[in-house]
């Protein structure tokens, strides 16, 4: 595993968009892994302005919540058209879609989805209690993608993106554990004191089902772009 510490997200941002810049403009990636939420803003704030050639680039989500339309500005859809996909010519792009009428079969479909779009680099946040994409603690490591009833805490976090707490949906569409661990590479964006326990426990823990984040451990190319903040229960901070 390889660890980035930066003084700040915007310079940890940068070196994280001149890794995405490099392999696709040589080439290497070919489907990028993608995912929500306030992490990857300032990489998306990045490539956005970049104006970077991604037509050859297609793009696959981890996740969606259940029941919010794509043009629901909580949804995941909404979010990715609005920070990158309208400003950026990817060839394709795919999102779960949390409106299928038969879940399972969304499921099944995301999962051909990923078959025939290997993810050559997989940009990745972590929630405090370890989760990656939905896979909240104790999600089996072969999961592949999977209906998801958020936690308590996971609903808690996200509320801020909503109005009311009970406008937060009880479910999403997620890759799962092993969908993700398919990926080639894997950049783990990790900001704020917030997340210091959970990067710690990621790197440092037990690989265990208890931290999903741990996984990452058992990945062989795996690259953690963190701030001081995140990364100050590391000992070895690999400073940059
Ligand atoms: C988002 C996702 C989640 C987030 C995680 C951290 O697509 O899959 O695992 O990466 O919840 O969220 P933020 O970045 O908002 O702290």
């Amino acid at each position: 595993m390889e660890m980035y510490t930066f003084k700040t997200q915007d310079e940890a941002a940068k070196f994280a968009y001149q890794m995405v810049e490099t392999g696709v403009k040589e080439g290497q990636i070919r489907t990028l892994g993608l995912a929500t939420g306030g992490t990857p803003l300032s990489l998306y704030k990045c490539m956005r302005e970049s104006g970077l050639d991604v037509s050859n680039v297609s793009t696959v989500n981890l996740d969606e919540y259940v029941g919010l339309r794509d043009e629901d500005e909580h949804s995941y859809h909404y979010y990715m058209q609005k920070e990158l996909f309208s400003h950026l010519n990817f060839k394709v792009s795919y999102l779960p879609d949390g409106m299928a009428a038969d879940l399972d079969a969304e499921c099944r479909r995301y999962d051909r989805i990923l078959e025939e779009n290997p993810v050559d680099l997989q940009v990745l946040g972590i929630g405090k209690n370890g989760h990656i994409g939905f896979n909240e603690p104790g999600t089996s490591f072969q999961s592949e993608t999977h209906i998801v009833t958020l936690t308590a805490s996971t609903r808690k976090a996200n509320m801020r993106f909503f109005e009311r707490e009970e406008d937060v949906p009880e479910q999403a569409i997620s890759m799962g554990i092993l969908s993700i661990m398919n990926a080639k590479k894997i950049m783990l964006l990790v900001f704020g004191k917030g997340k210091a326990e959970a990067l710690r426990k990621m790197a440092k823990g037990p690989v265990d089902e208890a931290c999903p984040a741990s996984v990452l451990q058992n990945h062989p190319n795996v690259v953690v772009i963190a701030d001081e903040d995140a990364a100050s229960l590391l000992k070895d901070q690999g400073q940059k």
